[in-house]
């Protein structure tokens, strides 16, 4: 399968986890990416991987939450390869608090990397989405459909980029460029095994984002957003797909 012959895609968050699993998946499928993260040395190892396996691949340091950083990276990605098909935003960071001792400086900071950051990145990237007619998969997750404990920040952040990518679905799609969002529940990545409950936290009451039969690792998700990348979901814009094991069925 070769969906992505031809195609630039730009993966953030592609030093680990999702992100990385994500940008293998492209390119073992033609894509020509782009990997950025804030993790220097493993996100030049994945785009070293790519390459070692016959893909093509530039990989470099890029924070989503800063501006600069942003439009610095689309530079970069149209200098290499002269256009971009797809923008995968995958990265993201986590923490459990309870509300009421999360401090400001931590919900502005996630809000800064997983709203904001997926904003500055689509703005940054729309123009030439327009010019290929391309496709943008942003990464939210069952923490923005259903309540999710200890998780204020991350949860709103997650479901501000439900909101936003239904905007942008509705404001590009008649304009060729289409707009879709990826839901995993608890997926096995770093994020996912290095959580901490804060004090008093019950881990009963985070059962309803458990796989349903049994855990599975970031090549799930990537999968899904391969697909929604790709022309395979054309007809496809404005969903929000869940990728959790059935557990909020
Ligand atoms: N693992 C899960 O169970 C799960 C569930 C739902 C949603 N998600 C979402 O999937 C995405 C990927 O998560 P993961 O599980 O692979 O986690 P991960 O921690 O393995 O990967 C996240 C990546 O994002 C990068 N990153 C963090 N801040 C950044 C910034 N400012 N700029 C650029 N890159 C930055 C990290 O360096 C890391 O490589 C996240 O958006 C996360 O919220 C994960």
């Amino acid at each position: 399968m070769q969906r992505f012959a031809d195609k630039v895609v730009l993966v953030t968050g592609a030093a680990a986890g999702i992100g990385k699993a994500t940008a293998l998946r492209i390119a073992s499928e033609g894509g020509l990416l782009v990997c950025t993260d804030v993790q220097a040395e493993a996100v030049e190892t994945t785009a070293k991987e790519i390459c070692e396996a016959g893909g093509k691949a530039v990989g470099f340091v890029s924070d989503v939450s800063d501006p600069a950083s942003v439009a610095e990276a689309m530079e970069r990605t149209l200098a290499e390869y002269g256009q971009l098909d797809s923008l995968c935003n995958i990265a993201g960071i986590l923490h459990f608090d309870n509300t009421l001792d999360l401090e400001l400086e931590k919900w502005n900071r996630i809000l800064a990397v997983n709203l904001t950051g997926t904003f500055l990145m689509c703005q940054a990237a729309l123009p030439a989405l327009l010019e290929s007619g391309g496709s943008i998969v942003n990464m939210a997750s069952t923490a923005g459909l259903a309540g999710h404990p200890w998780t204020a920040a991350y949860s709103a952040s997650k479901g501000g980029v439900l909101a936003f990518t239904s905007t942008l679905a509705v404001e590009y799609g008649k304009r060729g460029v289409r707009a879709n969002a990826v839901c995993p529940g608890s997926v096995k990545t770093a994020m996912h095994d290095q959580f901490k409950l804060p004090e008093g936290g019950d881990i009963e009451l985070l059962q309803r984002i458990m796989p349903l039969d049994t855990f599975r690792g970031p090549e799930t998700a990537a999968a899904l957003v391969a697909f929604l990348a790709s022309e395979d979901a054309a007809h496809i814009n404005g969903e929000k797909v869940r990728v959790d094991g059935g557990t909020l069925a």
